[in-house]
C-alpha cells in the first residue's frame, strides 16, 4: 500500500476527485469526516471534482424510482455545506458516457484474480447478501478507476475501505502508461487522502450508516435530531467519562459534542461529569443542532429549487465531459486508435 503522503508525480497538476453513491441522506459523520475536508481543499484553491456515483448504486440493487430526487437531495447537501459549483465540479456517472468508454481499455489491464481478491468488493457483496457477483460488482473498481483517471485526479479523499480501489487505480494507470505511453505518461498514479477525523458511531453504538437509522442526517430537523439523540444508547454508569475503549457509546456522544463544539472530548466529559446521560444528551443535542443550524437553513432554501439543483449537476457534468473527451483523445492517440 502506498503511503498517503507520498509525493504525487509533478508532471500532473493537483486535482482532487471524490464521490458518493446517491443512496440516502448524508449525515453528520459525512460532514465531519469528509465534506468539511472537501470544502477546505476547495478553499485552498484546489480543483475539486465531486462525483455522484449513480451507476455504482446498481452494483447491488435496482435503480429506484426515487433516484432523481435522491440526486437532488445529495446536491442540496453538497451546496449547503459549502461546496461551490462555481469553483468545484459536481457531476454524475450517468451524464458522462466517456467514463464507460475509458473503462473498456482499463478492463484489458486487470486480471480476474485481482478483481476477485478485492476485499471491499467481497465485503459489499457479502453485506448485500449476493450469492454470486454480477459483472458490475466484480468490475466496479475498474469503473472507479475511470472515475478518477478521466480527469487525471491526483488526490482522492476517501475512507479506508476505498484504499483497495485506489491501489487498483494506480495499477491501471501504471500499466496503461507502461504499455502505451512509456515516454510521456497519460495518467498520474493518484494518492488516497485519508481523513484525520476520528470515526463516529451511530446512536445505537454500531457503525454510522445511511441505512441503519442510527445517524443524524444533515437534512434532519432540530426536533428529529433531539429525538434520535434522546434514544441513543448509553450505559449504566451515571458519571460521564471519555473512555472510548470501555465505554464506546457514551464516549461517542462525548466525541460528537466535542467535534461539533471544536473542543477536546476530555473537557466535555469533565464538564458533564455527574450530570449523567441526561445532561450528556442535552449537551450533544445542543452542539449538533447549533453546528448544523446554518447548513440546514441554507439547505431548506436550496431544496426548494429543484430546477437549480439539477442544473448544477448538468453544468458540472458538461464541464467534466469536456475534460473526459480530451483524455479519451489522448488515450486513443496512445493506443494507436487516433484515426
Ligand atoms: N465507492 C465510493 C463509495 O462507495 C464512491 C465513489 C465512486 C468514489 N467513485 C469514486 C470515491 C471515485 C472516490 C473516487 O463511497
Amino acid at each position: 500500500m502506498t503511503h498517503p503522503s507520498a509525493p504525487v508525480d509533478p508532471a500532473f497538476a493537483l486535482r482532487v476527485l471524490t464521490g458518493d453513491r446517491p443512496t440516502g441522506q448524508l449525515h453528520i459523520g459525512h460532514l465531519l469526516g469528509t465534506l468539511e475536508n472537501r470544502v477546505r481543499l476547495q478553499e485552498d484553491g484546489l480543483d475539486v471534482f465531486v462525483l455522484i456515483a449513480d451507476y455504482q448504486t446498481i452494483t447491488d440493487r435496482d435503480s429506484p424510482a426515487s433516484l432523481a430526487a435522491d440526486v437532488e437531495e445529495l446536491v442540496a447537501d453538497y451546496l449547503a455545506v459549502g461546496i461551490d459549483p462555481g469553483r468545484s465540479t459536481i457531476f454524475a456517472h450517468s451524464l458522462l458516457p466517456e467514463l464507460n468508454q475509458l473503462m473498456l481499455p482499463f478492463l484489458s489491464l486487470v486480471t480476474l484474480p485481482e478483481l476477485l481478491r478485492n476485499p471491499t468488493v467481497k465485503d459489499e457483496a457479502a453485506t448485500a447478501g449476493m450469492e454470486t457477483l454480477n459483472g458490475l460488482m466484480l468490475t466496479y473498481p475498474v469503473h472507479q478507476a475511470a472515475d478518477i483517471l478521466f480527469c487525471r485526479g491526483t488526490l482522492v479523499p476517501v475512507g479506508a475501505d476505498q484504499l483497495p480501489h485506489i491501489e487498483q487505480t494506480r495499477v491501471i494507470a501504471r500499466r496503461f502508461n507502461r504499455r502505451y505511453a512509456p515516454d510521456r505518461p497519460v495518467f498520474p498514479e493518484p494518492e488516497p487522502l485519508l481523513s484525520g477525523a476520528p470515526m463516529l458511531l451511530g446512536t445505537d453504538g454500531h457503525k454510522m450508516s445511511k441505512s441503519r437509522g442510527n445517524s443524524i442526517a444533515i437534512a434532519a430537523s432540530a426536533d428529529q435530531t433531539a429525538r434520535l439523540l434522546r434514544s441513543a444508547r448509553t450505559d449504566s454508569d451515571p458519571h460521564i467519562t471519555y473512555d472510548p475503549v470501555n465505554r464506546p457509546e457514551v464516549s461517542n456522544l462525548v466525541l460528537l459534542a466535542a467535534l461539533c463544539e471544536g473542543v477536546a472530548p476530555l473537557l466535555v466529559a469533565e464538564q458533564i461529569g455527574g450530570g449523567g446521560a441526561v445532561a450528556l444528551k442535552r449537551r450533544v443535542t445542543e452542539a449538533v443542532n447549533e453546528r448544523l443550524r446554518p447548513i440546514r437553513e441554507r439547505r431548506v432554501e436550496l431544496a426548494g429549487d429543484r430546477a437549480y439543483l439539477r442544473s448544477v449537476v448538468r453544468e458540472g457534468s458538461n464541464r467534466a465531459r469536456a475534460i473526459a473527451q480530451q483524455t479519451l483523445a489522448d488515450v486513443a492517440h496512445a493506443m494507436h486508435c487516433g484515426y
